[in-house]
C-alpha cells in the first residue's frame, strides 16, 4: 500500500521564504510516500508580465528545488510542487518532482491558462512517469488546466502511470465535471492538490485583479470516487492509503479492457482539419 497526500493552503503572493517555511510547518512529522502541492505554490498565481515572471523565477538546480529534494529526502517521501522555473531568459510554470533519493525532474505545464500565456512559455518537457524510488508506484504529472485535454492524462496512463499528480491553482468550479473522468477513463488514481485563498493585484490601469481560488482539493480513486477531499478555503494536509497494484490490470468485466480495446487506427488526435 502507498500513502497518498495532497496539501492544500494559501501561498502569501512573491513572499518566496514565507511560503516556504509554511510548506515546511504543514508537513512537520508527516508518514506518507507522496506529497502533492498545489501549482505556483512558493510565488502565488498572478503573474502579469514576462518580467514579473522572470524575477520570481529560479534555476532547476536552484534553491526551490534543493529545498523540497532535503524536505523529500527527510521525509523520505516523493514530493510534487509548483513552482516558476527560469531557464536562460525564459520561465515556465512548472512542477518538481523530488525523490527521496536527492534526484529532482521536472514537468513544465503543457496547455497553459488564461493571463499565464503572457508570461510564461508552453512547457516543451513532454509528459512523463516518475517511478517511486522505495515503493512499487508509478507517478505521471501534469497541471492544472492540463485536465482539459484528455490527451494529456491518457498519454500517461498509457505510459503506466498508476497515480496521476495535478498540482493546481483553479479558479472555476468547472474541474469537477471532469476530472473523475480522468481518473475512470484511464483506471488511475488521481490526485489534485489546489490553492484556497483570493489573490489580488493592481493593473497598470488602475483597475484590481482578484482571483478566488476553489480549494476542494480531493484524491479519486480508479474509478473517479472521491477517497478524500477537502473544502473551499481550509488550509489542510488529506493522506489515504490506496493500492497502486490495483490500477494495473485495465480490464472491467471478462470482455473489456480499457486499453486493449482501443482503436487508435479510427482516432483523429493531430491537427485540426487533418480529414
Ligand atoms: C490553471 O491552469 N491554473 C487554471
Amino acid at each position: 500500500m502507498v500513502e497518498l497526500s495532497i496539501v492544500q493552503f494559501t501561498p502569501g503572493w512573491n513572499v518566496k521564504q514565507q511560503n516556504l517555511q509554511h510548506i515546511k510547518a504543514l508537513l512537520r512529522n508527516i508518514k506518507t510516500d507522496i506529497i502533492v502541492l498545489p501549482e505556483f505554490c512558493t510565488t502565488g498565481y498572478s503573474f502579469l508580465s514576462k518580467e514579473e515572471a522572470l524575477n520570481a523565477s529560479e534555476p532547476s538546480p536552484g534553491d526551490t528545488t534543493q529545498f523540497f529534494s532535503a524536505l523529500s529526502v527527510e521525509l523520505q517521501a516523493m514530493i510534487i510542487a509548483g513552482f516558476a522555473e527560469k531557464d536562460g531568459d525564459l520561465t515556465y510554470n512548472s512542477a518538481l518532482i523530488a525523490l527521496p533519493t536527492g534526484q529532482v525532474k521536472v514537468y513544465r505545464k503543457t496547455h497553459l491558462f488564461y493571463k499565464e500565456k503572457l508570461c510564461f512559455e508552453p512547457g516543451n518537457s513532454g509528459f512523463f512517469v516518475v517511478d517511486h524510488p522505495i515503493k512499487d508506484c508509478r507517478v505521471g504529472i501534469m497541471v492544472c488546466n492540463d485536465w482539459r485535454y484528455p490527451e494529456a492524462a491518457r498519454s500517461l496512463a498509457l505510459m503506466g502511470a498508476d497515480i496521476i499528480a495535478c498540482p493546481s491553482n483553479l479558479v472555476s468550479t468547472l474541474w469537477g465535471v471532469a476530472t473523475p473522468a480522468r481518473a475512470l477513463e484511464n483506471k488511475v488514481y488521481l490526485a489534485i492538490a489546489n490553492r484556497c485563498g483570493t489573490e489580488k493585484r493592481f493593473l497598470e490601469d488602475g483597475t484590481e485583479q482578484s482571483l478566488t481560488f476553489n480549494g476542494g482539493s480531493v484524491i479519486y480513486d480508479f474509478n473517479g470516487s472521491p477517497l478524500i477531499y477537502a473544502g473551499k478555503d481550509e488550509e489542510i494536509v488529506l493522506s489515504v492509503s490506496i493500492d497502486p497494484l490495483l490500477t494495473r490490470d485495465k480490464s472491467f468485466n471478462s470482455y473489456n479492457d480499457l486499453f486493449q480495446d482501443r482503436r487508435p487506427d479510427l482516432y483523429k488526435l493531430g491537427c485540426l482539419n487533418n480529414g
